[in-house]
């Protein structure tokens, strides 16, 4: 058996879309840009991630708790986090075919560095500088209109009927973390946390994201897993190099190879940060960010305080100490963490007797299902009733699919393709001797095994 390792867009989203992974939104008319639905096998993935990541932030630490806070918030909220003002992406028009592209992305791909806090004026400036570097990724010509900063807020005309906030819409939010610094104070009075302590939330996030490109990396409605840490601001910077450590970690703990990952620290950093550094991964299209982490001090906390007029600040129970507690953040997308596990589980090989097979190689933890039950022949009754026997017991305790469609070798290609690790066939054994063979998904090696074992034997390799 030989393994290739050649795994390319194209690839990713053909698999996605046939085995039930993802689809595009509204396909049916004809799709609607950068939304992307999960499937079947899509969204026991993704919740397979969303219970990892829960798992390593809330379950495993004394002092984080959860939060679901709602995706709409006071319209004040955006001024006073500075997403009103200054979330925008520079826009620029392709004259020779119209295509729309991101600036920041042209130059980029250039190989120059953009600033995101750069205005029009200096971002039009460099364009002009680098006229002949950039190009249309539609039809490669060097002809733009001006940049124009575009505001990555999703608006919406909800609830405001008697114009109680002035002319705001109601966002549907850029981010999650906005809604744990609003409800700190909640949190803070009604748990027994006292600081250092941190809040994580999963839930979707919304921006009009320009260039609708690299399939589920960038959509306009995601879903993200943050966590802010609040601090006394000594030793914060400490707590932010010891969680670096921690997220590394965790992507190691998820399955992904450390030549994959790779530390990017931010040239740039906004005015209030201390340190800003991303996790990215070797998609198909290169390194790119799948998690930041960084230490914002006390901006945020002091931002709501400014424009709510209440007080955020913290008193230090023992010492009396008073104080704007600083934040460390991580933050993860579950779409990026769910393409770039595909991408890491995705493999062709070639088998000895010739033939191919393409296998996701997913961790136990993340496979969408976890076993297969096959009734050797569809037609013979005592075996698929033997076979329903061992799968509705199975059922109770993992995600199992019942498969009697096709060939067994038919069988096993479908439940390489979605990741499934063990396969377990009831053959006529089962009926004389008591014993069904599980096969195994990485090695394809079979094993027999009495049925009575066979749960005991799944525990342990599954555990
Ligand atoms: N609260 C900080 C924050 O939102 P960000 O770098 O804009 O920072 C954090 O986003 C993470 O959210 C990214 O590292 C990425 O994993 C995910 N993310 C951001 N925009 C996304 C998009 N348009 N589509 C999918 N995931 C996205």
């Amino acid at each position: 058996m030989s393994e290739q390792k050649n795994v390319t867009m194209e690839k990713i989203v053909s698999l996605c879309k046939r085995r039930g992974f993802v689809f595009p939104s509204s396909e049916i008319y004809g799709g609607f840009a950068a939304v992307y639905d999960f499937g079947p096998y899509g969204t026991e993935l993704a919740n397979n991630i969303k219970a990892a990541w829960w798992k390593a932030m809330v379950q495993e630490n004394e002092n984080i708790v959860g939060l679901d806070s709602s995706i709409f918030m006071h319209p004040r909220v955006w001024e006073a986090s500075g997403h009103v003002g200054g979330f925008a992406d520079p826009l620029t028009e392709c004259r020779n075919c119209h295509t729309r592209s991101r600036v920041d992305h042209l130059l980029e791909d250039a190989g120059v560095f953009a600033d995101e806090k750069m205005s029009e004026d200096e971002i039009n400036k460099l364009m002009k500088e680098n006229k002949d570097k950039i190009k249309c990724p539609k039809c490669g010509a060097s002809d733009f209109s001006e940049a124009k900063k575009f505001n990555l807020l999703v608006k919406s005309n909800l609830g405001n009927f008697t114009g109680n906030w002035g002319d705001d819409p109601a966002y549907l939010r850029g981010e999650t973390c906005q809604g744990i610094y609003i409800n700190f104070k909640n949190v803070l009075d009604s748990t027994r946390q006292k600081i250092p302590f941190g809040i994580a939330q999963i839930g979707k996030a919304f921006r009009n994201e320009i260039t609708a490109r690299q399939f589920i990396f960038r959509k306009r409605e995601f879903e993200q897993m943050e966590m802010q840490m609040f601090l006394a601001p000594k030793g914060a910077m400490d707590v932010y190099e010891d969680w670096r450590k921690r997220r590394w970690q965790y992507y190691l703990d998820l399955g992904i190879k450390k030549e994959n990952l790779n530390w990017h620290e931010h040239e740039n950093l906004v005015f209030y940060a201390k340190a800003a550094w991303d996790i990215e991964y070797k998609f198909p299209f290169g390194f790119k960010e799948m998690e930041g982490i960084h230490y914002r001090t006390d901006y945020d906390l002091s931002q709501h305080s400014k424009f709510s007029g209440k007080d955020l600040s913290y008193q230090d129970p023992v010492t009396g100490e008073k104080y704007m507690p600083h934040v460390v953040e991580t933050s993860v997308g579950v779409d990026r963490t769910f393409l770039a596990v595909i991408t890491e589980a995705y493999s062709e090989e070639k088998l000895e007797d010739g033939s191919e097979r393409t296998v996701l190689k997913l961790p136990h933890r993340l496979a969408p299902i976890k076993l297969a039950v096959f009734p050797l022949l569809k037609n013979k009754a005592e075996l698929v009733k033997k076979a329903r026997e061992i799968y509705d017991n199975l059922k109770l305790q993992w995600m199992c699919e019942f498969d009697d469609n096709g060939n067994v070798g038919k069988r096993y290609r479908r439940q390489d393709e979605i990741g499934t690790p063990y396969c377990v066939t009831v053959d006529f054994d089962s009926l004389e001797k008591g014993t069904v063979t599980v096969r195994d998904r990485d090695s394809m090696k079979q094993e027999t095994i009495q049925i009575e074992e066979l749960e005991t034997y799944l525990n342990e390799k599954l555990k």
